[in-house]
């Protein structure tokens, strides 16, 4: 576990889930630039930020931010990820500050009234902050403080457009350490956009039971504007899962926008369908998609969480899964594995896991070593669907 030292004092931080084989940190150079900047060490302007009336915090990685400031103020911290919330609980607990100092709500909750400080930790996704900005703008007043901080990698010329046009007039720090701050001053006679958010676009034909079906995406949902090319693949490919006499208890795992578990929904509206996601986005979107085309009877269930952790050993027919990728190979291993040790968990004797995903990324090798089997099911240049079937005791 690594320390991170600001001005604020110094915590002892991890990533949720911890892994000991990877000691990635849970803060960066924004997270410090931005708490610099707010103690008045930073060059301009070298004047502390009063952090007074309510603080907000949108994006907190791991909760770095929230953790260091809440010693010093009540927080209230707005987050997609489950993943994210659980660090932070976990890093409040660790560092001994009171629960009862951050309130932690998700993206898809109703914001504070009213804001007088905001802090964002820039997110990767820019359809997340516009649909925030969104929200929180009306809460906003000429008093507030809106400082942003991020990655020169993640703030983009757009990125300064959307405080521009949903907050007020923005203007940028130097970088430091490959880090920026951003700052806005509102402005409540600003004429906003209306939010464009959620997406809905209709599906293509050719892909089963959900051909031509509408889907909700909320910001910041994978694959927001489009259906995933590896995703339309397996749709093309999705087994039959009427069970002679039961139900059929059907995981979409990663569910994103909810169109897998849908076109089940749709081909066997007997099944018993469960959506997870770590993001409360993905979530909301896979309930709306789910909602809008399921038909009339069908069973579904909505959980943010991480991967099969909550669902009952021996308990699951069948889960397909489109796992994450990111740039960090060793991330994008790590959330794979652990959906699939889940998945074999969770999987009744002879249920199924199907997986779709990039042929180079080598999901085979992995399935074999837990299952013990792993059958190609389909494969085209780019995309391989792996079958892995859970021995029958
Ligand atoms: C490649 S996307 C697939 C989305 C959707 N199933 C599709 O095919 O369009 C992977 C999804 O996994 C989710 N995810 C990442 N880590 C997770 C975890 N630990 N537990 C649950 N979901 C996770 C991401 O938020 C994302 O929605």
């Amino acid at each position: 576990m690594n320390s991170f030292t600001t001005s604020w004092g110094a915590y002892r931080l991890t990533r949720f889930p911890e892994d000991p084989r990877e000691q990635l940190r849970a803060w960066d150079a924004a997270d410090e630039y931005l708490l610099r900047r707010l103690a008045g060490e930073t060059e301009e302007p070298a004047v502390p930020v009063a952090l007074s009336g309510t603080v907000v915090v949108l994006g907190d990685r791991w909760g770095a931010l929230t953790t260091a400031l809440a010693g010093h103020t009540p927080v209230v911290q707005i987050s997609d990820s489950y993943l994210g919330q659980r660090a932070t609980a976990a890093n409040l607990e660790r560092n001994g500050v009171p629960a009862g100092a951050v309130r932690l709500l998700t993206t898809t909750e109703p914001p504070p009234e009213r804001i007088d400080v905001l802090l964002v930790r820039v997110p990767k996704s820019l359809a997340l902050l516009e649909d925030q900005l969104h929200r929180l703008a009306p809460a906003l007043h000429p008093d507030s403080v809106v400082l942003a901080a991020g990655m020169v990698t993640e703030i983009h010329t757009s990125t300064l457009q959307l405080f521009e046009r949903l907050v007020g007039p923005t203007r940028t720090s130097l970088a430091v350490r490959k880090a920026r701050l951003v700052f806005s001053t509102p402005d409540p006679g600003q004429a906003r956009p209306a939010n464009p958010w959620p997406l809905r676009y209709a599906l293509p034909d050719g892909i089963g039971a959900v051909s031509g079906r509408t889907v909700t995406n909320f910001a910041g949902v994978f694959c927001a504007d489009r259906l995933d090319i590896g995703t339309r693949f397996l749709l093309q490919h999705l087994p039959p899962t009427a069970a002679a006499g039961g139900r059929t208890r059907v995981v979409d795992l990663g569910c994103g926008n909810g169109v897998l578990g849908t076109a089940v929904a749709l081909a066997d509206p007997r099944a018993d369908l469960l959506f997870v996601d770590e993001s409360h986005q993905a979530v909301a979107s896979a309930e709306a998609t789910f909602r809008a085309n399921a038909p009339a009877g069908a069973r579904a269930e909505f959980l943010a969480g991480d991967a099969l952790a909550a669902v009952p050993a021996d308990s699951v027919d069948l889960v397909l899964n489109n796992p994450p990728f990111h740039s960090h190979r060793a991330t994008t291993d790590a959330a794979a594995w652990r959906m699939f040790t889940g998945a074999r968990r969770a999987l009744r004797p002879g249920g199924e896991l199907w997986v779709v995903g990039n042929r180079h990324l080598g999901y085979h090798v992995k399935l074999r070593r837990l299952f013990g089997n792993c059958e190609t099911v389909a494969a085209n240049p780019k995309f391989v669907i792996l079958r892995a079937v859970t021995s029958r005791g």
